[in-house]
């Protein structure tokens, strides 16, 4: 038998029975997911990968083990009524026989697998008719340099599956460059033009099995070395434009049945918007909605993934930023200054619990305020100090 970290005690008899919700992973996003459980008394499990995950180390309740391994997942959800995720990388096959097996799931696999696998999504968005950029499946250098004679240099590719913060993304300037990408992918890459990239917006929607969804504001997002550092609410982008974005993200989850939380990130480019990806749980997009808006994109999915009514998207100020926090180069801890920035006013401080180390993601800062500027300013501030830079 797998070990059960944090076991909650049992209730008392005549407490009513709450509604279990499994998340397979243990990261900040499920931490941020026990914060919301919390307060909707909601009976959470996770499944973890050991006692150091963010979440674990918060005290939620976690069964330790591998999620390539069905055994292990058929286990963890006959444990819990519904089962959602905190992150993409499960194999789908695996998913598709816990539905099998009668397992309620949340997204379904067949949805699941437009935020796995960026191919799979960009055939099916594309074919379906959405704004997806040219693009083609690569194998060999030489298909990615007749790409590029369409298309010219550089070009991105992507490994189809398991990148994220940017890993298993790349732009390369020729054809060296592409075989070295290449070479761990057997099965090819994703190879897309380089982007005119305006802005990086998101939309976060989020949807019951019935077919109900809310759409948050559109946030815009700044990406540094290809990982999100610092996201603005509203994003600061024509009303017609922010309205054809929610309209569009909205469309794209109906279209594929996607359930729970889904973020769709979006391009804003010279010739109208374009698809980059989607992820089906919260995502860092959607930090800012703890303190800035209605309802946290982390209660919303459970709202969403238990059927119950959805929360207000609206947003509390004028305007919300968030910054996260990222392990400094010298290695320090930004724990180790929290004091300090706990002493800019209005700013929201939250640290993962993650051992530091350069580049890693350790936390974020939101701050409120009556325009971007200001709030920037707050969340900066903080940020600064955290990392070791004021
Ligand atoms: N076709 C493109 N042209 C230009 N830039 C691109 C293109 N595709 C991706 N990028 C840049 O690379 C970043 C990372 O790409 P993508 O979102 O696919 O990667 P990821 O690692 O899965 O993302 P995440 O950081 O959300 O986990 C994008 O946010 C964007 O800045
Ligand atoms: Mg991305």
């Amino acid at each position: 038998m797998a070990e059960l970290l944090n076991p909650r005690p049992t209730p008392p008899d005549d407490a009513p029975r709450r509604p279990r919700l499994g998340v397979l992973g243990a990261g900040q996003l499920a931490r941020m997911d026990q914060q919301a459980a919390i307060a909707l008394d909601v009976d959470l499990r996770l499944l973890a990968d050991g006692p150091g995950d963010a979440a674990v180390l918060a005290g939620a309740e976690a069964l330790v083990g591998d999620h390539g391994d069905l055994d292990v997942l058929r286990a963890f959800a006959s444990g819990v009524d519904v089962v959602t995720f905190e992150f993409e990388g499960v194999d789908n096959a695996l998913l598709q026989a816990l539905v099998d097996e009668g397992h309620r799931l949340v997204p379904a696999p067949t949805a699941k697998l437009f935020a796995q696998d960026k191919l799979h999504q960009r055939r099916g968005l594309g074919d379906a008719g959405f704004p997806v950029p040219p693009f083609e499946q690569a194998r060999t250098p030489d298909e990615v340099a007749a790409f590029a004679a369409t298309h010219g240099w550089p070009v991105v590719l992507k490994a189809p599956r398991g990148g994220y913060d940017g890993r298993g993304v790349g732009v390369v300037d020729d054809v060296e460059e592409a075989a070295a990408f290449l070479e761990p992918l057997p099965d090819g890459a994703l190879v897309e033009p380089k982007v005119v990239i305006e802005r990086e917006i998101a939309v976060q929607v989020a949807r019951t099995s019935d077919g109900r969804s809310v759409a948050y504001p559109v946030v815009e997002t700044v990406q540094h070395e290809a990982m999100l550092r610092e996201l603005v609410a509203p994003a600061e982008i024509p009303e017609a434009l922010a309205r054809e974005a929610v309209d569009l993200a909205v469309a794209i989850v109906d279209h594929i049945g996607a359930t729970g939380l889904v973020a769709v990130e979006l391009f804003v480019t010279p010739d109208g918007l374009r698809i980059n990806e989607l992820a089906m749980r919260p995502h860092n997009s959607g930090h800012y909605s703890i303190e800035g808006a209605v309802t946290s994109q982390f209660e919303q999915h459970l709202r969403a993934a238990l059927d119950w009514p959805l929360g207000s998207t609206a947003l509390v100020a004028p305007a919300a930023v968030t910054v996260n926090v990222v392990g400094p180069e010298d290695g320090s801890d930004p724990r180790s200054r929290l004091r300090d920035a706990l002493a800019v006013v209005g700013a929201h401080v939250h640290l993962y619990g993650k051992g530091a180390r350069a580049g890693r993601k350790l936390g974020h800062v939101t701050a409120l305020g009556p325009d971007v500027a200001t709030a920037k300013r707050i969340a900066w501030r903080a940020v600064d100090i955290l990392e070791g830079r004021a």
